[in-house]
This record gives C-alpha cells, structure tokens and sequence, in this order.
C-alpha cells in the first residue's frame, strides 16, 4: 500500500477545503455510511479525532466536502483501506516507555513467576490490546524469555496480540522492523533476539513461537479466556470516555485476581473501574485487580 494515493493541495486549497467541512452537514451520513461498510465503531471515538482523521483522508482526496468523498469511497474500495489506515493511529516501537518495562521486568514477571511455583501446570498469559505492528507484544516476550532463562520449558506461556487494522497485524506477524523502532534495544538484545538482514530487523522463530496475532475490534469483541497481565496503551486515548470506561471494565473481567493491567501514560481509569482496580504504580500506569469478579 502506498502512502498517500492522492496528491497534497496548496494552502489555498487546504483552507477552502476545511471551511468548506466545518460547515459539511454530510458529516452523519459518511459516518453511518464507514460503518455499515467496515463496521468500524465510529461512534465511539471521540468526535473531534475522529473528524481530524477523516479529513486527512476527504483532503487527501481532493474532495470538497464528505458528500463528495462518499460518492469517491463507494467507487474506491482502496479508499476504504487508506481511511481505516489514516483512522487507526500505529505508531508503535520496541520498549516504548522503557521505565514502564523496567517495572514489567523486575517486578510483575518476576511475581507472576513466583505466584505459579508451586503450581503443576505453570501457565502465564499476555494479552496486548490494540498492539499496532506487534513491538508491544514481541517486546513482552523478550522480558519474559529473559527472566525465565532456563526454567522457560517449565512454563506455559501464551501471548495474544490483538489490533483492528489487518495491515498492522500482518507487519506484527512478519516481525521485520526498520532500525528507529528499536532504539530502546540494546546491542545483546538484538543480537539474542533478531536475526539483521540488511537494513532490517526480523524477530526471532521463539519469539514468534510466543505470539498469536489476531484482528479483534475491542470495543465490539471480547477477547477470551483469562490473563494474568493485559497492557493497552495509547489506545482508549482515541476513544469516548463512557467506552473507556467500559473497556476498562471488560479487562477486569478478563483479569485473573490479582493480574496485572497497564494502560498509556496519557491515560487514567474512569469511573466504576478505577474502584475495582488497586494502584500499583501510578506514575507508570500499573494497576492491579483487587476485587472479585463484578
Ligand atoms: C498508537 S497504537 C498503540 C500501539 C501500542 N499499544 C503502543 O503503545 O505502542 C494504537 C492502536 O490501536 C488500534 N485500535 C484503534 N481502535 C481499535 C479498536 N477499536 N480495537 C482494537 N484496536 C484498535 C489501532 O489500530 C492502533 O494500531
């Protein structure tokens, strides 16, 4: 997929354009229309986002205002493709946050290891909600290998890496990725886990052996099964507080008591939910649940 299919305007063509929007009562119809054709939850993102990240695409386009760029994705299939891509935001790297990971590597695996030790059957369980092109998930699976070492066999892990945009989720599976997204990787690190071939990185066979990526749209699918450590970061951000909240429910939910869940350092539990979970470090975003199943 290329970048940007269509031509960028000049500023006088930017200007009319979005006075042109501001102004567009089109706006309802093209969102009903991106739903009923990708079933893209629409109505639940934050409106403003979500407008900004449609006009990309109506400016992109050259159209003058949402009617006409309906009439454009309802002859453009692609289109749709590069509106899914302007609406979900992907940036992801290895290690983001690295102090976060600091927390996840000396103290929650360590203690979700300990809590299984007397257990016959050692099972942990990730889950990455809204894992973009899969450095979350893969940066996980190091810390885990690493901590393991040589009890690794011993335990049963299982790491499942969710996003909505398939695009994302086939670079996720791939596992190659260009040097600037492993700038938090050290020189041992790539060295143990990526295999370098020319300009680009290819994660390991055992960290993809640790891994399933799977589309799932998280405010209408809920994933199953329990976890013992669900991290979703940067990704409620884009979405209404109510959905947040609801979501942040459902990882309750999905939580084994006293699993672990971190969320984006620009996020914060809302409402019923931050009741139900025990901070264990605020400035990282670690939580933990306290409470039974609501
Ligand atoms: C900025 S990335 C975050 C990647 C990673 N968690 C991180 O912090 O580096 C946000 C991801 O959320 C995904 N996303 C947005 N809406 C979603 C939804 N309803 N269900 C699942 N994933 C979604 C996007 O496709 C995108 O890949």
């Amino acid at each position: 997929m290329k970048l940007n299919k269509y031509r960028v305007q000049t500023d006088e063509e930017k200007i009319k354009i979005g006075k042109n929007l501001e102004e567009d009562i089109g706006f309802e119809l093209l969102k009903r229309a991106i739903k009923e054709s990708t079933g893209f939850n629409c109505e639940q993102y934050k409106e403003a986002h979500f407008r900004r990240r449609v006009n990309v695409r109506v400016r992109a386009t050259s159209s003058e205002n949402y009617g006409e760029y309906l009439r454009l994705l309802k002859k453009d299939s692609e289109e749709y493709e590069y509106l899914i891509k302007a609406l979900t935001i992907n940036v992801s790297e290895f290690f983001r946050n690295p102090e976060t990971f600091e927390v996840i590597e000396k103290e929650v695996i360590p203690f979700l290891i300990k809590s299984r030790s007397d257990s016959l059957i050692k099972s942990i369980r990730i889950w990455s909600a809204g894992c973009a092109t899969g450095e979350e998930a893969y940066s996980l699976a190091i810390l885990l290998h690493k901590v393991l070492n040589r009890d690794y066999n011993k335990y049963r892990i299982s790491i499942i890496g969710t996003d909505i945009d398939t695009l994302s989720l086939e670079k996720a599976q791939k596992g190659v990725y260009l040097e600037n997204v492993l700038k938090n990787v050290d020189a041992s690190t790539k060295e143990n886990y990526f295999v370098k071939l020319n300009e680009t990185y290819q994660v390991s066979d055992q960290l993809k052996s640790m891994i399933r990526f799977k589309r799932q749209d998280m405010i209408s699918e809920s994933c199953t099964g329990r976890f013992d450590l669900i991290i979703c970061r940067n990704v409620m951000i884009y979405f209404k507080k109510e959905v947040q909240e609801q979501l942040q429910l459902n990882f309750h939910k999905a939580l084994n008591r006293g699993g672990f869940l971190v969320i984006g350092k620009a996020e914060t539990l809302l409402g019923a939910a931050s009741n139900h979970f025990k901070t264990y470090n605020s400035r990282e975003r670690l939580y933990i649940k306290e409470t039974k199943d609501i």
